[in-house]
């Protein structure tokens, strides 16, 4: 092989090669599937939203920002902050405006992180954090969310009526004296688990014990389906404020995903990490969308219609979904939060999740996405498939068509 056709891609990235969302929304396109893998939604976000960006483009809002955010959202990302939590922030010390979650992911990994720190990571996990541990120089530790009947009843966690669960002694073993920072993702992805106050708890404990901070990725926080599992938020555990950095986005909430604006809220010095990691990526994220999510967060009455909305239709297409597919003969794990569902497919006989994904998009015509990427341990998730169901009823019908051809 020539020098020109050599990899250069560097040794810590290569083991990760292009991601799976890439992937598998290609094969799609190759064989006109309907893409139930990729996350993002099939309609389009609110006008009023759009419309403040639109014009903060007119009003001529097209320079950088502030670094960390245009005082407009600063101003809207704390008062919605506060709203939920009775935690009065600093905008000027306590938040920081990004390229979405993802680069408020990679700058808090690269801002907090040394050589050799251990990292506690749930998994299956959402694949750019073990890729962006590893940037940072990070060791990742895992603990698995398994189906909850999986795991011996006085191991299990507390997990209330959610369908996956971890096991106690795994979350006890992966703490050391290297311990620097745990990823939290609730409402989580793939699984759509949201963890219960129990849970958090036990993870605060620990984090207190040895004085590791917690990353939480919270861009699911709005879309919750079971009443007894509503969202908590780990920084509004005693003591948990000072040692936790809570991430979020416009994306998913307000079905905007190209927009990319993400931030981080936490304490002074946790932000101060993040923010000397995010000066060197990109600066400041895309000005005029800023103040369009200014908006988004700041319209409370537009805000509040919105968020009731699209969560009373992805509720709606959660069961319509869920329904199908348990009666194809799939077992159904009911998500709590996000917009996916993870099933066992095993009943249709394929050797893995690779193997049922690939022929699911190119022979049925549904692309679905194959969870064992998301583990340490590829075969964990090897009876699993995840399925997005954010998208329009016709789209979700005419894929619950195809999958008929399961049959
Ligand atoms: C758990 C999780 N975090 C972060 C992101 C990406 O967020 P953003 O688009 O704001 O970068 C996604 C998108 O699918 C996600 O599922």
């Amino acid at each position: 092989m020539s020098v020109t056709q050599a990899s250069r891609t560097a040794d810590r990235l290569r083991p990760f090669g292009t991601t799976i969302f890439a992937e598998m929304t290609r094969l799609a396109q190759q064989h006109g599937a309907i893409n139930l893998a990729q996350g993002f939604p099939d309609f389009d976000g609110p006008a009023y939203i759009k419309d403040a960006a639109v014009r903060a483009i007119l009003d001529g809002h097209n320079q950088y920002s502030r670094m960390f955010g245009v005082p407009e959202i600063a101003a809207a990302i704390a008062d919605w902050w506060c709203s939920q939590t009775n935690q009065p922030i600093d905008p000027a010390t306590q938040l920081a405006v990004t390229a979405g979650c993802t680069e408020a992911l990679a700058a808090a990994f690269l801002g907090l992180l040394d050589p050799g720190d251990e990292v506690v990571l749930f998994e299956p996990y959402y694949d750019c954090y073990r890729a962006g541990v590893t940037m940072g120089g990070g060791v990742p530790k895992f603990v698995t969310l398994r189906p909850a009947a999986q795991i011996d009843e006085p191991h299990r966690s507390p997990a209330g009526p959610g369908a996956f669960a971890f096991d106690l002694r795994q979350l006890e073993a992966a703490f050391t004296p290297r311990t620097r920072l745990v990823i939290l993702n609730t409402p989580h992805n793939p699984t759509g688990k949201a963890f219960s106050r129990a849970e958090l708890e036990l993870v605060a404990r620990l984090c207190a014990k040895h004085d590791a901070v917690v990353v939480t990725d919270e861009v699911y926080e709005r879309l919750t389906f079971t009443p007894e599992l509503p969202h908590v938020r780990i920084a509004t555990l005693p003591g948990m404020a000072e040692r936790t950095l809570t991430l979020s986005s416009l994306g998913k909430t307000f079905s905007l995903t190209g927009w990319k604006i993400g931030w981080a809220v936490g304490s002074p010095p946790l932000i101060a990490a993040l923010r000397s990691a995010h000066q060197f990526l990109t600066f400041c994220a895309a000005t005029p969308l800023q103040h369009g999510a200014a908006e988004a967060l700041a319209n409370t009455a537009a805000r509040d219609l919105y968020i009731a909305d699209l969560v009373s239709q992805l509720s709606r297409e959660r069961s319509f979904l869920s329904t199908a597919l348990s009666e194809l003969g799939f077992t159904v794990y009911p998500p709590d939060g996000t917009y996916f569902i993870m099933a066992d497919h095993s009943r249709f006989g394929f050797p893995d999740d690779v193997a049922f994904c690939r022929h699911l998009t190119a022979e049925v015509g549904v692309a679905a996405i194959p969870p064992s990427v998301f583990y340490s341990n590829p075969a964990d998730g090897a009876r699993l498939a995840r399925f997005a169901f954010c998208k329009q009823h016709t789209t979700m019908q005419q894929a619950v068509e195809r999958l008929a051809r399961l049959k």
